[in-house]
């Protein structure tokens, strides 16, 4: 018998009319409704995009731009930052419109504004929410110095083919890692109270489903079940709206057939009906008007039409709303309340946001210099680069290595790259911030020491001309850092690829510095898993660095020569092969589960089954142990919760941190619905001295268990489940639990 929990909500819950403010805020939209026309009404929810030139370099705002604010015919600009910009526009808006209504200022503020912080995957490989809500805060503080009131962001997309560049800018392939993160950063960016001058109003995207497009080619189709929708991709943007977000951004797919930016279950049924988010929705650039592409509008108008009904309030770039809402309203093919519900939740978002009691949130050009690239978010920028590095390999422990080297060499097409290490969404991160890992080496060693650097190739092409000048300079050094990877355009935004090797001749610089028999550290830099197979079998360490941002060398460093031992744990897993895609280890069991050696079984004749690593996993110096797997009780109701408890031990000589996983599997089938083979249910990041042990426990409701059942509504199953505690997806101790059926009453 099946236990359905809470039913779905039907209706969304208003705004808290007893909140004083909230009754003061819907009052007050009520009577700025009442006063604008039709015009500036659709003015609100129309976004234009700067043209990066009213940026900090201050040049003259565009005569357009001035024209259409002062026209009260634009809601927000995006791509417009700097004191003085921004202010010149809000100016414009609030004193020289009619209505006299304050723009929002949106950015894409993803990983950092001009302190570069590591790819939102990096940052997810630390497995710590509070370093990444600490980062998103910093950058929340940096953006809004520069008049930004909005940040597209954080990418919530789950992600489970690496071929999909934008893999980079979210957490991975797991819902519940992926929905820790999202809470963290939605926090980070609107800090305690949004009413602060540094906090930003966040932006969950891309609603929904994006990163499941077939091939993991960029934009294209996504036909996934409502199940997998509202089980593996869903709890992310769940998450996000839980821990506050004010704004969604749909995205550029379709879902089975529905395109997001006009799908009305989504925007309405879920967000606000099950969820009850009463933010606004932004459409992705231009994905309006892209409905005609999809082919479910034969006019712009027609896709206006569509989306605003759907629940899409604000018109990103696509012109579609600005030039046919208002006929649509004369030709009464949109009814004004559809309309007016739209501006409202924008208008409310901006009373949130602070911006009619202060629409320049007090952004001066002295506040955004002293705000920018301050040594504390430098310090901090380190901080959670290091952490999230992920120790692959440490073959007999040649890492970390001693500083009293004689001789090093630091070859690759990264080694003293600065542009590249910001990676994809860098918002106003320059190269000249960056700190490389050849500048980072040299700063943490002696003068004594003899650092030799060596390019050797390009991050593409076919030019082998430097590789001999790079097996050179490895014959003359006792080690090698050898930095290789992907450049940041080839990946984040339209950076799908079809191979995941190492690009250009990076493959063969390895095979010639390996060659050497000079020890060699491989340090990769790259925004996706990568197939590094050869590499994986021949090197004798590998560090998996991401793109770290303007501390890259720094971080590197201190990771490389022990005075931070590597703590990140992979958020997604590794494959063997491209031919392995979709592989995620939340994955179902089939009828006939993979045995490698036995042929009528669900299994590749040219491949091992395994992952190269899997999900959750990462090396430290040191060595940790797991023993004795306690449960408080093996039978729980479904009100119960779930209480674990496991030793973890370093049984190691230098202090670390491990990342203590807990996994669960639904044995009993979801009541005629599969269930994965594990999932992720818990994990505590705990730091433990040589020597020490320490008991982790885990509080777990039974509600956590639920998954949508055969009705969609969320559902915990009575039957037996399996526990798994240990150091990532593929080891650990293994109990087990029932859970009873629900008594009748
Ligand atoms: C892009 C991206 C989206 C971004 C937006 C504004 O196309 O898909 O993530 O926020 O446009 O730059």
């Amino acid at each position: 018998m099946l236990v359905s929990l809470a039913p779905a909500q039907t209706s969304p819950p208003l705004p808290d009319r007893r909140d004083p403010d909230a009754r003061r805020t819907e009052s007050a939209i009520d009577s700025i409704l009442a006063g604008l026309t039709p015009d500036e009404k659709i003015g609100q929810l129309i976004q234009y995009s700067g043209d990066w030139t009213t940026g900090p370099q201050g040049r003259a705002l565009s005569t357009s731009q001035q024209d259409i604010v002062r026209a009260g015919m634009a809601g927000s600009l995006l791509n417009v930052f700097g004191s003085r910009a921004t202010r010149e526009l809000q100016r414009l808006a609030v004193e020289e419109s009619r209505a006299r209504i304050p723009l929002i200022f949106g950015l894409d503020v993803i990983h950092g504004f001009r302190t570069i912080f590591p790819i939102p995957l990096g940052e997810a490989a630390s497995w710590d929410p509070g370093a990444v809500e600490k980062s998103a805060r910093i950058a929340a503080t940096e953006a809004a110095s520069a008049g930004i009131g909005w940040t597209f962001g954080p990418m919530v997309d789950i992600a489970r083919d690496p071929r999909w560049g934008r893999i980079a800018e979210g957490s991975g392939e797991d819902p519940y890692l992926g929905s820790a993160m999202a809470a963290a950063r939605v926090r980070g960016f609107q800090g305690s109270s949004l009413s602060d001058h540094t906090s930003i109003v966040a932006c969950a995207k891309h609603f929904a489903a994006y990163g499941g497009a077939e091939g993991g080619r960029d934009y294209n189709t996504v036909d996934i079940s409502e199940r997998t929708l509202r089980d593996v991709y869903l709890p992310p943007f769940k998450s996000a709206v839980e821990a506050g977000a004010l704004t969604l951004m749909a995205s550029f797919n379709e879902i089975g057939g529905v395109p997001s930016s006009a799908n009305r279950q989504l925007l309405t049924g879920i967000l606000r009906g099950e969820w009850g988010f009463d933010g606004f929705v932004v459409s992705d650039w231009g994905s309006i008007g892209e409905l005609r592409a999809h082919g479910v509008a034969s006019t712009s108008a027609e896709a206006a039409r569509i989306a605003l009904d759907a629940g899409l309030d604000m018109d990103m770039m696509s012109g579609c709303y600005r030039d046919n809402i208002a006929s649509l309203l004369r030709d009464g093919r949109l009814r004004s309340s559809v309309l007016d519900e739209a501006v409202r939740r924008i208008l409310r978002v901006k009373f949130r946001l602070g911006l009619f009691a202060d629409p320049y949130r007090g952004v001066n050009p002295e506040r955004e210099k002293t705000v920018l690239l301050s040594s504390h978010h430098l310090a901090a920028a380190r901080e959670v680069a290091r952490k999230s590095i992920v120790l692959l390999k440490n073959e007999r422990n040649l890492l970390p290595l001693r500083k009293d080297l004689r001789s090093i060499a630091v070859i690759g097409p990264l080694a003293d790259d600065r542009e590249d290490p910001l990676g994809p969404w860098a918002g106003d991160g320059k190269p000249k911030d960056v700190v490389t890992l050849l500048e980072g080496i040299k700063r943490a060693l002696p003068a004594t020491t003899r650092v030799i650097y060596a390019p050797g190739c390009m991050l593409a092409g076919t030019d082998t001309a430097g590789i001999a000048e790079a097996v050179a300079a490895a014959r003359q050094a006792e080690t090698v850092l050898l930095a290789v990877g992907e450049s940041a355009s080839m990946s984040g935004e339209a950076a799908s690829r079809s191979e995941l090797d190492l690009p250009g001749r990076q493959k063969e610089l390895v095979r010639a510095v390996q060659a050497t028999g000079t020890p060699v550290v491989l340090i990769l830099m790259n925004g996706r898993p990568l197939t590094i197979c050869w590499e994986a079998e021949n090197v004798r360490a590998i560090l998996e660095t991401w793109f770290l941002g303007v501390q890259t060398g720094n971080a590197i460093a201190d990771v490389v020569f022990g005075d931070y031992n590597p703590s990140g744990r992979l958020p997604v897993t590794f494959p063997r092969s491209v031919g392995q895609i979709p592989y995620y280890y939340n994955h179902k069991n089939t009828g006939r589960p993979p045995v490698d050696s036995v042929k009528y079984t669900s299994h590749y004749l040219d491949l091992p089954s395994s992952p190269l690593y899997p999900f959750g996993y990462g090396l430290s110096y040191t060595t940790f142990s797991y023993e004795g797997i306690t449960l408080a009780r093996p039978v729980l109701g479904t009100g119960d919760t779930l209480s674990a408890a496991i030793s973890v031990s370093n049984r190691g000589t230098r202090g670390g941190e491990e990342t203590v996983q807990l996994y669960i599997r639904d044995e009993s089938g979801g009541g005629g619905v599969t269930r994965p083979v594990k999932e992720l249910k818990a994990f505590r990041k705990v730091r433990l001295e040589p020597g020490e042990t320490v008991t982790v426990g885990f509080s777990l409701p039974v509600s956590a268990l639920a998954f949508s059942g055969l009705d969609m509504r969320p559902t915990v199953e009575p039957g037996t489940f399996r526990l798994f505690i240990g150091p990532n997806s593929a080891e650990g101790l293994e109990s087990g639990f029932r859970v009873k059926e629900k008594t009748a009453r």
